[in-house]
């Protein structure tokens, strides 16, 4: 059957990478290209997300980009800062983004944060392209502003041409070592089946356009059955973060990606021990360039329509978890919304074990994350949380049963000092990272030096 065409909605697109490799740059790059084409107004910049209608992605491709080729309404990018990706990953246990970019610095290639990114990818089974960002930085590049990538390239000296494939092929090999098939994009047939690199730089635009292409081809080849949605039924989110804002209290921004959310609406948003149950006080995004004032940073919007990001305030979310869910009730029975985020939130508990280490985590995303890699280094987990590490958490692991297990493996999380102190007192091993694999791996060589 043929879909009403507003009723396919647009694809997430998350932006991942390592720190400074230029995520941020490049949405700003897609921004401002829109400018520069005087469709400034088109882009609407969302909590948390921008959307990039398509015809503005078309102009910036040029003729790479036909509009009548396609009917998805263009792309919804979210920039992901630090640790967010986690949140950003994951929804009803599977990706809340359709598909990602990987931005790799040239220069800098592989780094912690994008071996876990792609980890993550590779999980949730999110088709992504690797965005080789920064080539104009390589010595002796010679500019100009929002060339296609190939054609860029191909106008460089060869030394120069020489320099960029070694540390694109350097890329490729990199994930190649984790199993992923990877080329240039322009060799890449099968986009399901091989990764794309598109050498670019968010600097001068060169392979911006590239780079909108191929999301375009590949969501609307790929993805166009799943953007078939109900956007008049009752919203369905995730919770990127939870957030004071001043004049509404705790709030939270989240990421709707099916349905309509509206003021007043009755919604149910992931929670410990039981899912929170408040009504929508007001929906807020960012005020246009132009308006804001000091004291306003935001608009009130009456109603949001899937995909887009948006501020939530209503009272009693002081316990809402990043990266769990949020659903608006609507006419269904209260009690069925309540069991679907028990059930939804249940699924990344399934995996403790009587016996085993005890875990933080500062999203349920990195949660689920975190013991997933645990669980295939074979290490057993007993507890498992969001949150700082507590007096309770050391009292809890305390209780394993082997002296090495009685440890904490804290990812991006505070520890509180009374905890700190007590697991001193209680010969409690205390782990801190902000890179999984690192924080395994401290682990792991405790475990070495005690069993020595
Ligand atoms: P975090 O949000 O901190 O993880 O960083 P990010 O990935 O968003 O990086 P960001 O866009 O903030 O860029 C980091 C630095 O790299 C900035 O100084 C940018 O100006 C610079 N940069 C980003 N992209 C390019 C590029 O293509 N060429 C050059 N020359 N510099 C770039
Ligand atoms: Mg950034």
């Amino acid at each position: 059957h043929q879909a009403e065409p507003d009723s396919l909605r647009t694809p997430i697109v998350a932006v991942l990478g390592h720190v400074d490799h230029g995520k941020t740059s490049l949405l700003d790059k897609i921004r401002g290209s829109a400018v520069h084409e005087g469709e400034a107004g088109a882009i609407t910049q969302h909590i948390g997300s921008t959307a990039v209608p398509l015809e503005v992605i078309s102009d910036i491709a040029g003729e790479l980009v036909n509009p009548d080729d396609f009917d998805l309404p263009g792309l919804l990018f979210i920039d992901t800062p630090g640790h967010h990706s986690f949140s950003t990953l994951r929804s009803r246990g599977g990706a809340l983004a359709d598909i990602a970019i990987l931005v790799v610095d040239v220069n800098d290639g592989f780094q912690p944060q994008t071996h876990e990114a792609m980890d993550i990818l590779a999980r949730t089974s999110t088709p992504f392209i690797v965005a080789a960002n920064k080539i104009d930085t390589v010595p002796g590049w010679n500019p100009e502003q929002n060339r296609p990538s190939k054609v860029a390239i191909e106008s460089q000296s060869e030394r120069v041409q020489s320099d960029l494939n070694d540390s694109l092929y350097e890329i490729i090999g990199q994930l190649s070592s984790k199993d992923i098939s990877a080329d240039m994009y322009w060799r890449v047939q099968d986009f399901q089946k091989n990764v794309g690199v598109v050498p670019l730089s968010a600097e001068t635009g060169e392979g911006v356009p590239d780079l909108l292409t191929v999301l375009m081809g590949l969501s609307q080849r790929y993805m166009k059955d799943e953007m078939e949605i109900d956007t008049a039924g009752p919203a369905a989110g995730t919770v990127l973060e939870v957030k004071d804002t001043q004049g509404f209290g705790t709030t939270i921004d989240t990421v709707i990606y099916d349905g309509t959310i509206r003021e007043d609406d009755t919604i149910v948003v992931g929670s410990k021990p039981e899912p929170i149950v408040t009504d929508v006080r007001a929906l807020l995004q960012p005020k246009p360039l132009a308006e804001i004032r000091a004291d306003e940073e935001f608009e009130q919007v009456p109603e949001v329509v899937a995909a887009e990001g948006v501020k939530v305030a209503a009272p009693d979310l002081d316990d809402a978890m990043a990266g769990a869910p949020v659903r608006v009730v609507g006419d269904r029975e209260l009690d069925d919304v309540l069991d679907i985020v028990r059930k939804e939130l249940a699924d990344i508990e399934v995996s403790t074990e009587e016996e085993g280490v005890t875990v933080k985590a500062d999203t349920l995303g990195s949660l689920e994350a975190l013991v997933s890699t645990l669980e295939e280094d074979e290490i057993p987990v007993m507890d498992a949380g969001v949150g700082d590490v507590a007096p309770r958490d050391v009292r809890m692991a305390e209780t394993a049963e082997t002296a090495h297990e009685q440890s904490i493996l804290a990812f991006n999380v505070d520890v509180l000092d009374d905890a700190r102190q007590l697991a001193e007192q209680e010969d409690v091993g205390l782990f801190e990272h902000d890179v999984i694999y690192r924080l395994i791996e401290s682990y792991q060589e405790y475990v070495e030096e005690i069993q020595e």
